[in-house]
């Protein structure tokens, strides 16, 4: 049964919508580059680990069934499942060769677009290619919980998404901790108590990505496979470092300028 308590969590802050100027749609460059280069190894995975036949797909038919957590709207997500799809295929093809020459034919495709009920679905929707040779499907909720039925997907995608904790780690919000984050709207890196409760060592990683997977497990088919793909920085490398650290404690310290004229 879907877990409602995981499902429903305090603020839902999503990407904004729409196809405007500042639109995710049209303000997630970055996210493409992650996808663009994780489609190799991804194609590569599909093609050494998913075995097609023991999954069932032993003749032409059947409907080949995936999962985008964390989707956001468009593009990113539909060329990050064009791919997927296209290495299915290939891989199909390959197991296939003996007797067919287009044996992907018979191969159908569903694919469950998921985000947090904020999500702007109507735009997903409303640009979704209409050239796609798959069924598509909007799944609101959090990936933190239940999303599909018992073994019922066969490959589960997520890219950029799986950073997002599910709240805030209680020290954060500890004016006594160690954890304070005072002056900063970011994790720096230089501040050793915030860097510990954004780790992926600090209890609410674990508990997030424990309650992720073992919702996963409950929902792959047995051989299934699932990709998740993360921004990260070398061990010691500190966020502020990153391209992306130096944008937002730039817009950090403006926030802070304009906070102590008010
Ligand atoms: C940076 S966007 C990535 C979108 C897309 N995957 C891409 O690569 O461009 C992160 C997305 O994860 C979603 N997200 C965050 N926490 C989530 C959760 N618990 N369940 C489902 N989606 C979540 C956000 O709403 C947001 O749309």
């Amino acid at each position: 049964m879907v877990d409602e308590a995981a499902n429903i969590l305090p603020g839902s802050f999503p990407m904004v919508g729409g196809d405007g100027d500042y639109s995710y749609a049209k303000n997630s460059s970055f996210q493409r580059m992650i996808i663009d280069a994780a489609k190799e190894m991804i194609s590569e995975s599909i093609f050494d680990k998913l075995d097609l036949k023991s999954l069932g797909f032993e003749d032409t038919c059947g409907t080949f069934k995936l999962a985008d957590l964390g989707c956001s709207v468009g593009p990113n997500t539909f060329i990050a499942v064009q791919n997927i799809i296209e290495a299915v295929q290939t891989k199909y093809r390959a197991d296939h060769q003996d007797y067919h020459q287009d044996s992907s034919s018979g191969l159908e495709f569903q694919v469950f677009f998921n985000d947090r009920h904020g999500n702007d679905f109507n735009t997903l929707f409303q640009t979704l290619p209409p050239s796609r040779k798959y069924f598509a499907f909007g799944v609101p909720g959090s990936f933190h919980g239940r999303l599909f039925p018992k073994s019922s997907l066969h490959f589960v995608h997520s890219s950029s998404s799986l950073n997002w904790l599910s709240k805030i780690p209680k020290e954060i919000l500890d004016s006594r901790s160690p954890a304070w984050n005072k002056g900063s709207i970011i994790c720096s890196g230089l501040v050793k108590g915030v860097s510990e409760a954004y780790s992926g060592h600090s209890a609410q990683f674990k508990n997030d990505t424990e309650a992720f997977l073992n919702a996963r497990a409950h929902e792959l088919v047995p051989g299934g496979l699932i990709v998740f793909v993360l921004f990260s920085l070398p061990n010691g490398v500190p966020m502020i470092d990153s391209n992306g650290g130096k944008l937002y404690g730039f817009l950090g310290s403006c926030l802070i300028d304009i906070a102590t004229k008010v």
